[in-house]
């Protein structure tokens, strides 16, 4: 499969069947309330910012994206909402909620890249959790912005560069290799959610370690290319700072949602601009970030050489895939109270605690180290192994 095949056969795949599309609707055809009201309280602090009240709602055009939840928020609200996603069932499920309940909505199932979704046509853009899963995000960016009318709004949330986070995520992504989402899953949903695949947790670990595309951007970037294309930024909180890792909030830096106005309503071609667009790709938080600490960079060093006795099978996969689950705990513990890696970072600092972490693996996980071959043999002897 060639790799624009791969991206959108397996994005859709991975919404629909492991991560955040299933979540939203129970066995018996139900809309778990807590989702939709989740979402409720993101999307009313976008309106408060927008200055959109809920009654001026009616009628105004929305377009979205997403697993169907937000649109459900508009269209309750009277919105005349378009929505595309890459997945087939969540269109199917939120075009049969709309017939149900009389709500103005069409859905189609498309790849933001491929899709026509009009010029001039939208008063409220609203895309959280989706630029960074798109494969060239600059583009659909260019499409956003030609879509919405003049004096239209957008709301864009996105990946932060510069996110401990992200950080963690990109190590894992940098170890792991496909053939271990089975794997992954199994051992997650073992230890962390009952033995359910239909969870939080479970859905967290898929779209964080297996979604073909997980762009991080700086802010800088995503700026520069929104006032390319003539877009005015009217609220943004003006945390530009290349990173942090200092802190033990799972949001530990700012910067990472913005809200666009756009003055003018000339079309922009994409091949006039495309060269000049930054965010066409995202920043690998292990290989792009320049890091001033020391520990960080050897932390670097000790990921990038547990890739290679991986790859040089001195390493099993099964331990590889609990490193992996482990490396998690430091970011997105399923109760960060009970969490050991967690709590203990916030006492010595995140990357000592990482750092002890892979060393320890490295010393006691590689086959080829001459104790643990002796010690096999023992195991081995005794019928062990
Ligand atoms: C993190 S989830 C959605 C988050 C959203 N805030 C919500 O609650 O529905 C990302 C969504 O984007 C969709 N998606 C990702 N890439 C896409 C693409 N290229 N075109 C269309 N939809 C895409 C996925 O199928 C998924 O439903």
């Amino acid at each position: 499969m060639d790799n624009k095949n791969y991206y959108k056969n397996m994005t859709n795949f991975l919404y629909q069947e492991l991560a955040w599309g299933h979540m939203f609707k129970k066995k018996d055809g139900k809309y778990i309330k807590n989702t939709d009201n989740n979402s409720e309280i993101y999307i009313k602090e976008s309106l408060r910012k927008m200055k959109i009240p809920l009654n001026k709602l009616k009628n105004k055009k929305v377009f979205n994206i997403g697993t169907g939840r937000e649109s459900r928020f508009f269209a309750k609200h009277g919105a005349d909402v378009t929505h595309l996603d890459i997945g087939k069932s969540t269109v199917k499920n939120l075009n049969n909620w709309a017939k149900k309940n009389k709500k103005k909505v069409f859905s189609f199932s498309s790849d933001i890249e491929t899709a026509k979704i009009g010029v001039d046509k939208y008063d409220i853009i609203f895309l959280s959790g989706i630029y960074q899963h798109i494969n060239v995000p600059a583009l659909a960016l260019v499409k956003f912005i030609n879509a919405l009318k003049k004096d239209g709004l957008m709301y864009m949330g996105f990946y932060r560069s510069g996110e401990f986070k992200y950080f963690i995520v990109d190590a894992i992504r940098f170890i792991l290799e496909k053939k271990q989402l089975s794997e992954i899953r199994n051992l997650n949903a073992i230890l962390f959610t009952l033995g359910e695949f239909n969870h939080y947790q479970s859905s967290r670990v898929m779209d964080d370690f297996f979604v073909p595309k997980k762009h991080n951007f700086h802010p800088r970037d995503i700026i520069h290319d929104i006032k390319l294309l003539g877009g005015k930024i009217f609220y943004f909180d003006n945390d530009f700072r290349e990173y942090s890792h200092s802190g033990s909030s799972y949001f530990s830096i700012g910067g990472d949602r913005i809200y666009i106005k756009k003055k003018f309503s000339k079309l922009i071609k994409e091949s006039v601009i495309k060269k000049k667009l930054r965010t066409l790709n995202g920043k690998n938080q292990i290989t792009d970030i320049k890091y001033k600490e020391n520990i960080i960079n050897q932390n670097i060093k000790l990921i990038k050489l547990i890739k290679k006795k991986y790859k040089a099978k001195k390493i099993n996969q099964i331990d590889v895939s609990s490193l992996c689950i482990g490396l998690y705990q430091f970011t997105r513990p399923l109760v960060m109270e009970e969490s050991e890696y967690y709590q203990k970072s916030k006492k010595i600092g995140r990357h000592n605690v990482v750092n002890e972490y892979l060393k320890n693996f490295i010393n006691n996980f590689d086959q080829s180290n001459k104790n643990i071959k002796a010690f096999n043999k023992k195991l081995a002897l005794k019928g062990l192994k």
